[in-house]
């Protein structure tokens, strides 16, 4: 096989779908990590490890041999609402810095490590911002641990961390910025999609119309989506671009929407009514929900997966929360050679009916 690359983060709502994607093509060798066991299959070698433990991080990545990628999609959130996970530093910059180190340090066949941050970077968390965000536009103020992953990295690959480190100058990095990833991870965290599906089955059983659960300005603002499978392409050509060396770039589904353009369509999905926003605290609210989602499960067969496997109600709050326009620019990625592109409505109805035609929900 030609490249060999290491997950990390494999389990996870970007992690998994970049796996799948390389899986595709036979010339990928895939290890794929995270602290859960993930199901190894021929084209997979899936290993449990906490990066967060350096001293079993250089031991297990010495003991794989000639990783080509590094594909780094690990994350850990805090407690409380989701826009201020960008504050949990040391976790976040610690797990980046323990895999690319141990991989520089015992893969002199390393090329690239493709670094998965996000619009945070620009500040959509914290309010309005520039629109569309641009790759060259100022950070804000910290914290922000993707500024202390990029910065570390790019430090590190420079050589200036450790000129110790012989190979240090014999691989670059590209760093990939999305917007709401729309994909499906039982366990973790963040995606607006079992958000959108749980919320709409029980909206359904409880005989109410589809309402928009965020902030009125939200409803109405412009807004952006990424399709997991979409950016796992971009993961990919990210790897293999040569012109993309030591660059950031935007990447998303390509197009903008308002909620209340597209939320018709969302609700025939669940051949819903649908109506106007009526602003909820979904972390506060839905939790008290579990026992009548178990309900549905079972009278409707539906696939067994835990309440909170399932759905990340913060991540709602985040998402549905955001009465700014939210707009970044995709031009550079399609300057530098990345040209697929999503349909974001048809992405939301495409994603909405796989949940129900697996039994997701009913
Ligand atoms: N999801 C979005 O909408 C979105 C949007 C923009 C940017 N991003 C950024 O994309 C990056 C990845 O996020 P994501 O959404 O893919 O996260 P995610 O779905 O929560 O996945 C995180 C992955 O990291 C693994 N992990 C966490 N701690 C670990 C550790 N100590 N050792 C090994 N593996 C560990 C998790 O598996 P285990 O729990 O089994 O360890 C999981 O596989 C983050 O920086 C995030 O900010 C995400």
């Amino acid at each position: 096989m030609a490249f060999k690359a290491i997950v990390i983060g494999a389990l996870g709502v970007i992690g998994r779908y970049i796996v799948e994607r390389l899986e595709k093509d036979p010339s990928w060798e895939i290890v794929g990590v995270s602290r859960r066991q993930g199901p190894s299959r021929k084209s997979v070698h899936y290993l449990a490890l906490d990066v967060l433990d350096a001293k079993a991080c250089e031991q297990c990545i010495q003991s794989i041999d000639g990783i080509t990628h590094v594909f780094y999609a690990a994350f850990q959130p805090t407690q409380g609402p989701a826009a201020g996970y960008a504050s949990n530093i040391e976790a976040n910059r610690d797990m980046l810095v323990n895999t690319v180190s141990a991989v520089v340090k015992n893969h002199a066949s390393l090329q690239r490590v493709v670094l998965v941050t996000g619009t945070k970077y620009y500040g959509v968390h914290l309010g309005p911002i520039k629109t569309p965000a641009r790759e060259s536009d100022p950070r804000h103020i910290p914290p922000n641990y993707y500024f202390d992953q990029i910065d570390w990295l790019s430090s590190y690959q420079a050589g200036s961390t450790n000129a110790s480190d012989r190979a240090a100058r014999s691989w670059d990095w590209v760093e990939l910025r999305p917007q709401t990833l729309c994909g499906f991870a039982p366990g973790t965290a963040m995606s607006i999609i079992p958000v959108i599906a749980v919320y709409a089955a029980l909206s359904k059983a409880l005989g109410l119309p589809l309402r928009f659960p965020g902030k009125h300005g939200a409803w109405t603002s412009l807004y952006q989506a990424t399709d997991s499978a979409h950016f796992a392409e971009a993961a990919v050509w990210a790897a293999l671009e040569a012109r993309a060396s030591n660059q950031a770039f935007n990447i998303t589904n390509g197009d903008y929407f308002r909620w209340c353009n597209i939320w018709p369509s969302i609700a025939s999905v669940f051949e819903m009514p649908w109506d106007q926003p009526q602003t909820i605290s979904l972390s506060q609210q839905m939790p008290a929900l579990k026992s009548r989602w178990v309900e549905l499960q079972q009278r409707y067969d539906l696939q067994n997966i835990d309440y909170e496997s399932l759905v990340a109600w913060p991540f709602g709050d985040y998402v549905f929360g955001s009465d700014w326009d939210v707009m970044t620019s995709t031009t550079k990625a399609r300057q530098f050679g990345f040209h697929p592109v999503v349909d974001s409505e048809q992405m939301f109805i495409d994603l909405l009916t796989a949940f129900r035609r697996e039994r997701i929900t009913p």
